[in-house]
Parts: structure tokens; C-alpha cells; sequence
């Protein structure tokens, strides 16, 4: 026994330190080709070399095979001519420089059935034209092509192209067919290799185009690069235009382009040569349907040469330049949200935002802008004009900072009535008293203050809306009325405001099992979030738990159901809270043990229409049901224990509705996604109208969708309730924090 012992972990470690088991065919390639390149032992295993990894064929075999190969850059240039075909389970494949293909490995490339990279930093030889590559190869990657790039590539299946740095020799081919796999290129572009121009109507499904280009048109040669605007670049996100190592470069119109990319998100271009022919006018890129453009430019001209307003951007954009030289008078700012400027030569005044609602964001630094900062400057919610040469004066709202608080916005500046030793003054400075007072007792209210000069932000608790005019004091969870808080501005004075949390609003009940245990729970407004709350039932007082949920939804609170006096089904009882020292509503609602909807999801007609929902119901008292989408009722139309029929009405394609049935104050939410579809949109769902889709309906039904005799029963419709019960967490993270909770009590 001790001897198979000692006998087995002795192989286990033969096998573990020594030689691999690795496929003879493997084995014999990787060994020459090591020892060819860096002298590396054909006595020893290749697993074990540096540049390879290998992995064991499955859990359960000690097998190896080859799957990564990483060549580093030999001592000597080395051209591959062993047959790499053995290593049929590679997947990345990578050679560093010095080391070179030899145009076979192409004639076997889509032996790799699981490559999936290829990567290299040296390349010479051809890539016939008939080359298939493996379908699992995602990306290609070539540094210093020295030979004609042929077609196969751009006609293959390979998502990521990315090419990059060329030799003389390099040249890309003409293409001309449609290749809908290709979603990343990156091409350079030189005075000698040629440029497909049509590269919009062969990349159908492009995501990002970078495009590198070393043009000089003193070179001998030299051809003007384009890219033409037919076709659309329907899915285009990222375009990269690089001008780079060029003395005379030429002139390349982007304006065409431009105008056919409907969705783009980034465009950067870098260097010179990258123009808006003045002839066209403004390069109106509002068309576009991304609305947080990111137009980012460094040491570009393309906004030198322009005649008075060249650039307008869709809404929310950013823009965003470094090294640059232009006039502010070159940007429409109407749909800007940020503005950056870094190192602009151009002197100028800083830009006019007077026609600029949405800008939100403004930094400029280390550029040739002089003058004063003017008085809508306060406005800017992060502004930020540190080392320039503004030379002018600074609004009242910056002095009110005083040096050392404003001067981390604006100084170092030479300005004249604003440095670092200045007090902070504030004669202006008022608050409004109309600000709001009645929050939501979950904590996620603020008490919104307006006035002049209010500062930015200070500390914990104040965030600014519209800077210096309005802002925002954070409001905890809390309760009861009377309350008051003191916040600090950023100028140092204070200011104490009051309000009070508004009062408990209950709009329904359910009952809800989780892990065995049944529990009663209540659904509204304005209920304890810290501590019990005080719920009368029938005259009976109970104390149910902090309340859970809130923000967009309906708080709940609970208790075990056992508790609760046990109703005759459809018997009515009364249920009312008490929060803080406000009492809410008093509601009646009837008893059932369960009200549960069968669908997990409903799936609707954009234009409305007419739909069944199975379930089980607890009574056949239609007076008694409503349901509502999002806050606007359905007409039901007919009525079982297991089935109701609703007409429902027309609503945007999307999945985020909810859907609220109501029986008798018992409430249970569903899930709706609207879908394009459907016949004529139904004219109405108001309770007096006649449902257009009777004819299954029982005539003992009446079509009524006002279940309440009693107002207080119907629970959903409350004016506070804005209806958007965009409820995504699910009520079971609710029910374990509930349980979490009740564990205390207990
Ligand atoms: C692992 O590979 C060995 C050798 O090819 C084979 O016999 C075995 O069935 C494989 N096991 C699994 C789980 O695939
Ligand atoms: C390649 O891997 C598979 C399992 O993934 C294995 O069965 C096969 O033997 C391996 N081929 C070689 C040559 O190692
Ligand atoms: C590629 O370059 C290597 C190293 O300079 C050279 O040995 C080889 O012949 C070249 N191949 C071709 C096809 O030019
Ligand atoms: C600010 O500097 C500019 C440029 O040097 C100059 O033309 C202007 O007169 C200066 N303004 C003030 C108020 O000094
Ligand atoms: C700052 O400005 C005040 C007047 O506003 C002036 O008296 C003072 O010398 C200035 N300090 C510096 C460091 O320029
Ligand atoms: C207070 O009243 C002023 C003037 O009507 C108004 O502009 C401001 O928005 C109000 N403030 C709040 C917080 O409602
Ligand atoms: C503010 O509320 C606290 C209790 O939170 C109370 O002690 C204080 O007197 C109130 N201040 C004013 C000015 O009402
Ligand atoms: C709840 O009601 C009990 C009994 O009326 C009372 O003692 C207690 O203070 C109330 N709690 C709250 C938070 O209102
Ligand atoms: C009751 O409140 C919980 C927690 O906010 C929420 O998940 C649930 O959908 C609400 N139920 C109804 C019927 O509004
Ligand atoms: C509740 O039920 C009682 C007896 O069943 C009845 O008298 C009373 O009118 C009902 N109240 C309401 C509001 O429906
Ligand atoms: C609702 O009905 C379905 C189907 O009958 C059932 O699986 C589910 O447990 C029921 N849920 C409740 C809370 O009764
Ligand atoms: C949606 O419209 C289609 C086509 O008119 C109809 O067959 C289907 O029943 C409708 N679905 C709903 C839920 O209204």
C-alpha cells in the first residue's frame, strides 16, 4: 500500500515537473522551431518555454496542446518556413518583431479551427487572394507591411482589422465586395499606398474607422487620400482621422463624410490637413441621433479657416480640443453640454453662452483668452478658467467666493478686480422663500431653494441645479412635521429652512408568502422608513415594520398575517396609519386571501386593443375591479373568478410599463411591454364609452371600471401618484429585507 503510495506521487510529480505529454506532431514543430529561433533545447519541453502555453486537452486528461504563442523578437531575423499546421489547437498567435511569415502559412491559415488572434509585428509577404481564414478568427493585427495588402482580409469574416505603421512597399487594394462582418478598422494611409475611398459601401456594419494617415505632398508621388459619401455608415459609432508626420499637408474635406454617419458618438481628429471646405458653409452634425456626441480635436485645423459659425452639434454633445487655434465664433454652442479648451492660441474673449441652454460644463485653460468673465458665467455648474489671460473682471458671483474659495475656478488669471488675498463679498446674495417644503418621507427628496448669488456647492447636502440660482438640499428619511435644516453656502453664509414630511397615504394591501410565512402588507406613501409604523386596522392598532421600496414605487410596509384578525372573504375592513404624528387616509378595502395574476409578463399592441389576463380573482363582483397601466385605467370589459378581459390603451414601444389590478383595495403589479403591432388604435377607454370588443362579453357584466361606491377604495388613483411605477426590483428583495426586519423584532 505504501509502496503504490509513494509510487503514484512520485508520477503525479514526473508528470507534473517533468516532460509534458504533448501530441508528437506538436511536439516536433515547437522543438525546431524554439531551437531555430532562440537555441532553445530540443531536449526540453516546449510547454515550458516562455513564449508558449499550452493547455491540458480536457479536466480530466494530462494531455497538452499548444494554444498560445507569444514569439519574442529573436536575436537574429527569422523567417517561419516549418509547417505550423500540427498546432491545430492555437488560438492566439502572436510574433513580435524580426520575426517573418512565409506566404505558405497562408495556404494552411484555416487549419487554426479555434484561432481567434493573430498578431504581427513584422510583415513581408503576400496574402494570395484565395486565402480563407478561419471562421473563429476575430482579430488581425499587422504592424510594418512592407508588400501590397490584398483583398482576402477585407473579404474575410474578421471583425478587428487593425493595421498600423507602413513601410514603403505597402499599398491597399481596390475593394469591391460587400463585407457585412467588418465592425473595427483601423487603416493608415500613406502618399503612396492608395485608399478604398468606397469604404462606406463595402463595410456595411462598421462600429469604429481609424484611419492613420502620413501624407506629404512634397513626396514624390504623392495622391490626395478621400473617402467618398456614398453609401451610409448606418451603424458608424467611432471615427478616428489621424494626420500625422507631415510638413505640407494636404487638405482633406470631412464635411461630406460627415453627413452620412446617423449614429455617431465619437469623432477625434488629430494633426493637420482635416478641413471644413468654407464653401459649404456650417457642418451641421445635429442630424445625428446619438445625443451625447463626443467631438474631441488635438492640434487640428479644422476649425481655423472657417467663415463665422462652421460647427453645430447634436444635443448634449461634448466638445472637447487641445492645441488648437480657433476663433469661439467657429461653434454654434446651442446644443453643447460641455465645453473644453486647452491650449488654444487663438486670443479671443471667452465664448458668448447666451445662446447655450443646456451648457452645463465649461473649462478652458492655459489659452489666449482675455477680457472679463461674464455675468452668465454663473450659471455654469463646473467651471473651471484656471490658467489663462483673462484680464478683465469677474462677475459678482465669483467675488462673493472670495479668492480663496473662487480662485480654484478662475486664478491664475490677471484679472483686475479678483485675486488671491480677496475677501469674500456678497451684497446680493438672497434666497427666495417660496422654496419647497413638503418631501417624501424615503429619503429621496430635496428642498429646492432659489435666489441670486447662491454659490455653487459646500460640503455635504447642497447640489447645484442651475448654479448660483437654484439649488438642492439633500432631505433625509424621516417624519412628522416641523422640521428644519441648516445648510452653509459656499460664501460662508447660512441659511435654515423648514418643512415637513408628508402624510402617510395608503393605497392598497396584499398578501404575500415568502419562505412558508405569509404576511400582510400594506403599499404608499409617506410611511416610516426608519422606524415601525403604526397601522389601525378595524380599531385594532398593529406595529408593522419600516417601510421598504420607495423613490419611483409605492413604499410597503408589513407584518405577519397571522397577526391580523382573520376576515370572511369579500368582508370589508377598514385600515388607516399613523406616521410621525399624521394620520393618513382612511381606507376600506375587502378581504381575499389571494389575488394572483398567471402571466409573468403581458405583451401589448402599441395602438391598444383588447387582451385576456388568467389568473385567479377571489370574486365575480366587478364593482369591485379596476386595473391601470401606468397610472391610466383600462376599461374591463368582462369579469370572471380566473379571467378578465381589459381594453387597453395605446402606449409607446417599450417594456417598462406596469400593469396594477385591483380587487377591492388587494393590488398586485404585472409587467407590460408594449410591441409594434396592431390594428386601428382603439378611440377611447373611458368607462362611458362602449367597448368596441363586446361580443364575448356576459351581459350580467357591466362594464364598469368604477369599482368604488366607497372613494376610499379606489386606492390607485391618488393625485400624489404620478403614475410611473417604473418597478423593476423585484418584490421578493423587498420581502427578504422585510424578513431581515421582522427577525429583529423576534
Ligand atoms: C479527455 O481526453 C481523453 C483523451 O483524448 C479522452 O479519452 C476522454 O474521454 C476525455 N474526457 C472528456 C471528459 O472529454
Ligand atoms: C486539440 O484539442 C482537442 C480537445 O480540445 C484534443 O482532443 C486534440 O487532441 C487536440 N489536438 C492536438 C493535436 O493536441
Ligand atoms: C522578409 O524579410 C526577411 C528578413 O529581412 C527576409 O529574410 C525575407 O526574405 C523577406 N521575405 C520576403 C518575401 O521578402
Ligand atoms: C487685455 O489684454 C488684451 C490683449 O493684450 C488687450 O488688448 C486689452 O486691452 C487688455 N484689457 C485690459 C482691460 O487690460
Ligand atoms: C489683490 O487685490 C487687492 C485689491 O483688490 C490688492 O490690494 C492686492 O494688492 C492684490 N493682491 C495681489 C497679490 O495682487
Ligand atoms: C419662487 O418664486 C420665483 C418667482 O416667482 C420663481 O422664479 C422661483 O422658481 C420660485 N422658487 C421655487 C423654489 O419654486
Ligand atoms: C430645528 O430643529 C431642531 C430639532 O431638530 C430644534 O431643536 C431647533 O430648535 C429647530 N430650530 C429652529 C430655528 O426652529
Ligand atoms: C404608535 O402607537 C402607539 C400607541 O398608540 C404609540 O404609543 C406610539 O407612540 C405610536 N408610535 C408612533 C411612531 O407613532
Ligand atoms: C408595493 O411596494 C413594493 C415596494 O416598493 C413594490 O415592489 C410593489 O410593486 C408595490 N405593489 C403595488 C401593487 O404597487
Ligand atoms: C361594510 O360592511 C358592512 C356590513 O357587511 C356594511 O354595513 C357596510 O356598509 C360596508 N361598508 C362599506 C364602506 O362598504
Ligand atoms: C399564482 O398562480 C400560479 C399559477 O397557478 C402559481 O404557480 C403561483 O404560486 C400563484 N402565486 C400565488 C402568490 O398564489
Ligand atoms: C396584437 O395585434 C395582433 C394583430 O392585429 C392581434 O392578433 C393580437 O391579438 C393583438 N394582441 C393584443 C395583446 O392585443
Amino acid at each position: 500500500m505504501k509502496i503504490i503510495l509513494t509510487l503514484s506521487i512520485f508520477l503525479i510529480c514526473f508528470l507534473q515537473l517533468g516532460q509534458s505529454v504533448i501530441d508528437p506532431s506538436q511536439k516536433d514543430v515547437m522543438s525546431d522551431l524554439l531551437f531555430n529561433m532562440y537555441g532553445y533545447s530540443l531536449g526540453l519541453d516546449p510547454c515550458q518555454n516562455l513564449f508558449v502555453i499550452c493547455k491540458n486537452i480536457n479536466s480530466t486528461s494530462t494531455f497538452q496542446t499548444v494554444t498560445n504563442l507569444n514569439l519574442g523578437t529573436p536575436t537574429q531575423e527569422y523567417v517561419i518556413t516549418q509547417d505550423l499546421s500540427p498546432l491545430q489547437n492555437l488560438t492566439v498567435f502572436e510574433l513580435y518583431s524580426s520575426i517573418y511569415l512565409s506566404s505558405s502559412f497562408f495556404n494552411y491559415v484555416n487549419k487554426f479551427t479555434k484561432l481567434k488572434e493573430i498578431y504581427l509585428q513584422s510583415f513581408n509577404v503576400t496574402i494570395p487572394d484565395d486565402t480563407i481564414f478561419p471562421a473563429s478568427l476575430e482579430r488581425f493585427t499587422i504592424y510594418n507591411p512592407s508588400v501590397p495588402l490584398g483583398r482576402a482580409t477585407f473579404e474575410s469574416n474578421i471583425k478587428n482589422i487593425f493595421i498600423n505603421s507602413p513601410l514603403i512597399g505597402f499599398s491597399l487594394p481596390t475593394l469591391i465586395n460587400v463585407n457585412p462582418y467588418l465592425e473595427y478598422l483601423s487603416l493608415p494611409v500613406t502618399f503612396y499606398s492608395g485608399f478604398p475611398s468606397n469604404l462606406s459601401q463595402v463595410f456595411t456594419n462598421l462600429l469604429t474607422l481609424q484611419i492613420r494617415v502620413f501624407n506629404d505632398m512634397n513626396e514624390n508621388n504623392y495622391k490626395n487620400f478621400s473617402i467618398s459619401n456614398n453609401g451610409i455608415f448606418k451603424n458608424l459609432k467611432d471615427l478616428e482621422i489621424e494626420f500625422t508626420d507631415s510638413d505640407n499637408p494636404q487638405e482633406f474635406s470631412i464635411h461630406s463624410f460627415l453627413s452620412n454617419v446617423p449614429v455617431i458618438d465619437y469623432i477625434y481628429i488629430y494633426g493637420q490637413g482635416v478641413t471644413i471646405d468654407p464653401s459649404v458653409g456650417i457642418l451641421d452634425l445635429s442630424y445625428i441621433k446619438a445625443d451625447n456626441l463626443y467631438f474631441n480635436i488635438d492640434s487640428s485645423s479644422i476649425l481655423n479657416n472657417c467663415k463665422g459659425t462652421c460647427i453645430k452639434f447634436p444635443k448634449y454633445s461634448t466638445f472637447d480640443s487641445y492645441y488648437c487655434k480657433f476663433s469661439y465664433d467657429a461653434i454654434d454652442f446651442s446644443n453643447l453640454l460641455r465645453f473644453y479648451d486647452n491650449n488654444n492660441d487663438y486670443e479671443q474673449n471667452l465664448p458668448n453662452i447666451d445662446n447655450a441652454p443646456l451648457l452645463n460644463e465649461i473649462s478652458i485653460s492655459s489659452s489666449i483668452v482675455v477680457g472679463d468673465i461674464p455675468e452668465s458665467y454663473c450659471r455654469i455648474n463646473n467651471l473651471f478658467l484656471r490658467n489663462n489671460e483673462l484680464n478683465g473682471t469677474v462677475p459678482s458671483c465669483i467675488i462673493c467666493l472670495g479668492g480663496n474659495k473662487g480662485g480654484g475656478m478662475v486664478l491664475p488669471n490677471p484679472l483686475l478686480n479678483f485675486n488671491i488675498t480677496s475677501e469674500p463679498y456678497c451684497p446680493n446674495f438672497k434666497i427666495d422663500e417660496n422654496y419647497t417644503n413638503l418631501l417624501p418621507t424615503d429619503g429621496t427628496g430635496n428642498i429646492i431653494i432659489t435666489g441670486t448669488n447662491l454659490g455653487w456647492a459646500e460640503g455635504y447636502g447642497l447640489t447645484p441645479i442651475i448654479a448660483n440660482s437654484k439649488l438642492a438640499i439633500t432631505i433625509p428619511k424621516g417624519v412628522g412635521t416641523n422640521k428644519n435644516i441648516t445648510v452653509t453656502f459656499q460664501n460662508g453664509e447660512q441659511g435654515t429652512f423648514y418643512y415637513s414630511y408628508i402624510p402617510p397615504f395608503i393605497k392598497s394591501y396584499a398578501i404575500i408568502e415568502l419562505f412558508g410565512q405569509k404576511f400582510f402588507t400594506i403599499n404608499g406613501t409617506g410611511f416610516n422608513y426608519q422606524n415601525s409604523n403604526n397601522i389601525t386596522i378595524n380599531d385594532q392598532q398593529f406595529t408593522f415594520i419600516n417601510a421598504l421600496g420607495g423613490g419611483d414605487n409605492d413604499g410597503l410596509t408589513g407584518w405577519y398575517f397571522f397577526d391580523i384578525p382573520n376576515f370572511a372573504t369579500e368582508s370589508n375592513f377598514t385600515v388607516s396609519a399613523l406616521v410621525g404624528g399624521q394620520s393618513s387616509n382612511e381606507v376600506t378595502f375587502y378581504y381575499f386571501n389571494s389575488i394572483n395574476i398567471t402571466e409573468e409578463k403581458l405583451v401589448l399592441n402599441n395602438t391598444g386593443g383588447s387582451v385576456d389576463i388568467n389568473g385567479s380573482f377571489g370574486t365575480n363582483n366587478t364593482s369591485l375591479v379596476s386595473v391601470s397601466i401606468n397610472g391610466t385605467n383600462c376599461l374591463v370589459t368582462s369579469y370572471t373568478n380566473s379571467k378578465l378581459t381589459i381594453t387597453y390603451p395605446s402606449n409607446q414601444v417599450g417594456d417598462n410599463y406596469v400593469l396594477t389590478l385591483n380587487v377591492g383595495g388587494y393590488a398586485v403589479n404585472l409587467v407590460v411591454e408594449y410591441i409594434e403591432g396592431g390594428e386601428t388604435p382603439t378611440p377611447s377607454t373611458t368607462p362611458s364609452t362602449t367597448p368596441s370588443t363586446t361580443p364575448s362579453t356576459t351581459p350580467s357584466i357591466t362594464p364598469s371600471t368604477t369599482p368604488s361606491t366607497t372613494p376610499s377604495s379606489t386606492p390607485t388613483q391618488s393625485p400624489g401618484d404620478d403614475g410611473s411605477t417604473s418597478s423593476t426590483l423585484s418584490i421578493s428583495f423587498y420581502l427578504i429585507t422585510l424578513l431581515l426586519l421582522i427577525q429583529q423584532f423576534i
